[in-house]
């Protein structure tokens, strides 16, 4: 490569990244912190209608590819009457429970959710610490349901029919076809961690 070209690329390299530095300085400033070019903390909504929910019962809707590998799945059949969830009576729990769930035909919830990930805390000199190496995966099988996972809808949430016209330009690449419809983050959760 001759000296001119090492040049000139490395200029439009210089020029691309300050370009994009000025352009997040300038979101920044206008309360905007997507591409969706909505004002953060205006009320005003692009929608033009109310969002419509599915209204088919669990057992009559059908399952939605999962929006990327090992993500919570987006929840297919109407939620009312199973709201609002609460530690002490939660009706999801009564069809997706691993016992329960062949008989309604709903996926059993993942070994994730009888797992406890939370690591031990100790005290060495007078200081507390996590009882784990860094990058250390502590993983706690409970052999029951985490209850810490109690509340389902912090993580998984009805898909609605809206009329807004943002285009979703994102594409999951599952490894396998088994992860476009399961997740098998058990297996997989200290990938890429050490
Ligand atoms: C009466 C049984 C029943 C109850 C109660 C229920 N579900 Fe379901 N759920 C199902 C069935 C059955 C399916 C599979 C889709 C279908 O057949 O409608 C399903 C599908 C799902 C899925 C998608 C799973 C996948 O593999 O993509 C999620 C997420 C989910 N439910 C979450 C919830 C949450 C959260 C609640 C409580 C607010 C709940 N469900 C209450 C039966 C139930
Ligand atoms: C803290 C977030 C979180 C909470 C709370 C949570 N889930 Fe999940 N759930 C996930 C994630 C992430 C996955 C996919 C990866 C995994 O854990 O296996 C998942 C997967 C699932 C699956 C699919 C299992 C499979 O084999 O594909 C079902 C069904 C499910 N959750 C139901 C529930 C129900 C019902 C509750 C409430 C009792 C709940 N989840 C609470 C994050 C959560």
């Amino acid at each position: 490569m001759n000296k001119t070209l090492i040049c000139m690329i490395s200029f439009a390299l210089l020029t691309g990244a300050c370009g994009d530095a000025r352009k997040s300085e300038e979101s920044a400033q206008n309360g905007q912190v997507d591409l969706s070019h909505e004002m953060l903390m205006s009320d005003e909504s692009p929608l033009t209608e109310m969002p419509e929910y599915s209204k088919q019962r669990p057992g009559e809707s059908a399952t939605l590819d999962r929006s990327f590998e090992n993500a919570p799945p987006l929840i297919p059949h109407r939620v009312s009457g199973f709201l609002p969830i609460k530690i002490d009576d939660n009706k999801c729990l009564w069809c997706h429970m691993p016992e329960k769930a062949p008989e309604f035909k709903a996926t059993p919830l993942p070994a994730t959710h009888m797992t406890s990930y939370r690591p031990v805390i100790i005290e060495k000199d007078g200081k507390y610490l996590v009882d784990a190496e860094e990058g250390e995966v502590v993983e706690k099988d409970l052999g029951r349901f985490n209850s810490a996972m109690f509340n389902c809808s912090q993580c998984h949430v009805p898909q609605a029919q809206i009329t807004v016209e943002i285009p979703n330009v994102f594409d999951p690449d599952y490894r396998g076809t088994k992860e476009k419809s399961r997740s098998n983050l058990k297996k997989k959760m200290g990938e890429g961690v050490k």
